[in-house]
């Protein structure tokens, strides 16, 4: 564990990690990028240019929420009295082997060992920081296009040459193109399902790429929303191969994302390179509210699985509606999100238009400019969404 005694940030660009920067093709302009960009600062580089931020929007209280991902609902009642209980001991920076606990529960869960487990707040500073490890300015970064672009904004902030490939007629990640692309990439980044699409890639996809990309680059898989799918997840890659990361977060299923706890399944010598740069004082210093309810909720399995199917029957209802009135939405989203083309109108007009009817939807992206991305919410917010469309569609 951290050393408790002296919790203060380790001075983020070392002597060593100089070295390691300048050897991989940084220049000293970088340095201060890098360590804004894991020095605490990275959320910065995602806010830099605010429409790549997950919430484009600021939300706006009162509304009906479904532009940001969220869940509609808070942590699971097991989970939010955990979070509650532990609240009495917070004098303490750990009260009893509580990461270890999370760990064990996770291993019990997804079957990997637990010197493979890491876990972070959130997922955005693992995203971020295997740009930073694995790419580099003679390293490139490989996504899909649209995706989630949180690793544009990182590339571009460590002048690392971004590939941005759209994705197969059915909206999988199209890893035989992605290669091509850029053969010699240092990581290339899979978000199943993706963000905004909601859509899968096979596993087996993910094996072929695994396969044959050059044996030093990294492959992430980003499954923040594969609770939401219920489907075969990549977990099992992270423990038999020592070149694929995957990353979890609690923001989504688990109605934690104001909590913040996230997960990473990888070979340990990955993270000992991912770590160079701040010392351990981001994964070793986890808010134990946020621990003691990921570690309740986890093993939750009829839970998890009633709220995927609360989730699946309201973006049933809203998708259903929305094609009956002639909109076309994308097919195939196994997530809590589905992506909707207005007849006439921009996805701007309608965010303006539905927002004055009290609900606050998400925006588009510039692969699918015509599109704006829903997030699922309860039954009742799809209600009030549904009502809301007709009004401004039909007068
Ligand atoms: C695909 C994807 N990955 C990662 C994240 C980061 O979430 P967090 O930092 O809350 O774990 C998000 C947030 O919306 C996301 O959509």
């Amino acid at each position: 564990m951290a050393d408790y005694e002296n919790p203060v940030l380790d001075r983020p660009v070392s002597d060593d990690m100089q070295r390691d920067l300048l050897s991989r093709g940084y220049s000293r302009r970088h340095f201060g990028r890098i360590a804004t960009l894991l020095g605490g600062g990275v959320a910065l580089a995602q806010t830099i240019t605010p429409a790549f931020a997950q919430q484009s929007a600021k939300a706006v209280v009162g509304a009906v929420r479904i532009g940001s991902n969220e869940c509609w609902t808070g942590p699971f009642p097991a989970g939010a009295e955990a979070a509650m209980l532990i609240v009495q001991q917070g004098n303490r920076y750990e009260p009893d082997n509580n990461h270890a606990k999370l760990f064990e529960a996770v291993n019990q869960v997804e079957g990997v060992p637990i010197d493979r487990i890491t876990a972070w707040p959130g997922s955005s500073d693992p995203l971020s920081r295997t740009a930073v490890t694995f790419a580099s300015p003679e390293r490139g970064i490989v996504t899909a296009d649209p995706t989630y672009e949180v690793l544009w904004r990182t590339g571009d902030w460590i002048g690392a040459k971004v590939t941005k490939v759209p994705l197969t007629a059915d909206y999988r990640h199209d890893v035989k193109a992605m290669l091509a692309a850029d053969p010699q990439a240092g990581l290339y980044y899979i978000c199943s399902p993706n963000n905004p699409t909601g859509t899968l890639t096979p596993i087996e996809d993910i094996i072929w790429l695994a396969e044959n990309k050059p044996k030093d680059a990294i492959i992430l898989v980003d499954e923040a929303y594969i609770h939401f799918a219920g489907a075969p997840n990549a977990a099992r890659l992270a423990v038999e191969r020592d070149d694929v990361i995957v990353m979890r977060t609690f923001s989504k299923l688990f109605g934690m994302a104001g909590m913040r706890l996230g997960l990473t399944f990888c070979a340990p010598e990955l993270l000992e390179r991912m770590m160079r740069y701040d010392g351990m004082q981001v994964i070793n210093m986890l808010p134990m509210t946020a621990v003691a309810a990921g570690t309740a909720s986890l093993t939750l399995a009829a839970q998890i699985e009633a709220r995927r199917n609360e989730m699946i029957a309201a973006r049933t209802m809203a998708t259903d509606h929305l094609k009956k009135r002639g909109l076309s939405v994308l097919p195939g989203s196994r997530a809590n999100m589905f992506m909707v083309e207005w007849k006439d109108r921009t996805p701007k007009e309608m965010m303006a238009a539905l927002l004055a009817e009290g609900v606050q939807i998400g925006r588009s992206w510039t692969a699918y400019p015509k599109m704006s991305r829903v997030s699922v919410g309860s039954a009742e917010d799809m209600e009030k969404f549904c009502l809301a469309v007709d009004k401004v569609m039909l007068g």
